[in-house]
């Protein structure tokens, strides 16, 4: 294992008040993106949106990493120049999506587990080769009557450190993404509890792994109330619960986390981070960041609808809201700076 080389990578990732974009939409969920919008779903649409992103003019003043999906780390511009090459010249690293989505849990009714562990230190040879220098794999949990199991808790964070282990072998920074859904009507205490359990568990499996810690980054959901609880959560509550969830389970030598928005309005997850550093920076022992797709995609998406003529406006959009976000890992966002697109 390279441990120097997974470190230099890790430092680029967390550099400045950057953070990561999420681009690794597999081909039906971004295709659901697109149906929501009229776009039409085909594989040129989706690498013209691919295009769009990776093309815009000072993307890398705020984003150090950009995760791909298999299909989109393998297109080009439509001039022939890849997007791996784009990306490295405006100083992003390429990431790659690995999981290959989820199935049911067999013997237990609403809950997943992921798939992609077959033959994928074969895979990820291959992603280093074509330049890839981080990876992500997602697992979900998902809060219900009598769910998650321990089973489901269990199975998930195993196959989370059997992907990190694998990946710190193959040169490749493991970005571990246990995602507790927003999903359902549990209140911020449910969510609290039930991200701290999963955290708990997934650094025990990391350590029984061999996983070296300070060459891994962590991407949690939020601690929030379920999208249909009657009692949501102001801003600085939020940032309260889950900067406290985090200090209780993520250990020190962790370099660093970086959030998903998991349905959340763009305005809210930048202003959730923001509150985090405002009143938690001094006591951080990690870098704390972004890695949103739809929190940063979405306006732009809307704006770009398919049409050549509105990829420059989109492409401002899409810059405006990641530097929102950087500047809210600086805390320095207010909801003024909204309007300055
Ligand atoms: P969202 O920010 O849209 O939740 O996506 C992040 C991600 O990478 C999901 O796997």
């Amino acid at each position: 294992m390279n441990t120097k080389e997974l470190i230099n990578t890790v430092n680029a990732m967390l550099a400045g008040s950057k953070g990561l974009l999420a681009m690794d939409e597999s081909t039906p969920t971004c295709n659901k993106r697109f149906e929501e919008v009229g776009i039409p779903q085909t594989e040129e649409y989706r690498r013209a949106y691919r295009e769009m992103i990776v093309t815009t003019p000072g993307l890398g003043d705020c984003i150090s990493g950009a995760i791909l999906y298999d299909e989109t780390i393998h297109q080009s511009t439509r001039n022939g120049t890849p997007f791996i090459d784009i990306l490295k010249q405006a100083g992003i690293i390429p990431g790659i999506k690995v999981d290959e989505g989820t199935t049911d849990l067999p013997g237990s009714p609403g809950e997943k587990m992921t798939n992609g562990l077959d033959g994928l230190p074969a895979r990820l040879n291959k992603y280093y080769t074509l330049g890839a220098r981080f990876a992500k794999w997602r697992a979900v949990i998902a809060i219900g009557p009598h769910i998650p199991t321990d089973e489901c808790i269990e199975t998930n964070m195993h196959d989370l450190a059997t992907y990190a282990a694998m990946c710190q072998r193959a040169g490749l920074v493991p970005i571990v993404e246990p995602e507790v859904l927003m999903d359902g009507p549990h209140d911020l205490k449910k969510c609290f509890d039930v991200t701290e359990k999963v955290l708990n568990v997934l650094f025990e499996k990391l350590r029984g792994q061999n996983v070296d810690l300070h060459a891994v980054i962590l991407k949690p959901n939020m601690v929030l109330p379920g999208l249909s609880c009657p009692r949501q959560a102001g801003i600085d509550t939020v940032a309260e619960a889950t900067i406290t969830c985090l200090l209780q389970s993520v250990p020190a030598e962790v370099p660093g986390i970086v959030f998903l928005s998991g349905g959340q309005s763009p305005e809210l997850a930048t202003a959730h981070l923001n509150a985090m550093h405002v009143k938690y920076e001094d006591r951080l022992p990690w870098a704390l960041t972004f890695s949103f797709a739809r929190a940063i995609q979405k306006p732009a998406l809307e704006i770009w609808k398919g049409k050549d003529e509105n990829v420059a406006v989109a492409q401002q959009m899409l810059r405006h809201r990641a530097c929102l976000d950087d500047a809210a890992r600086r805390g320095e966002y207010t909801p003024e700076m909204e309007k300055t697109a």
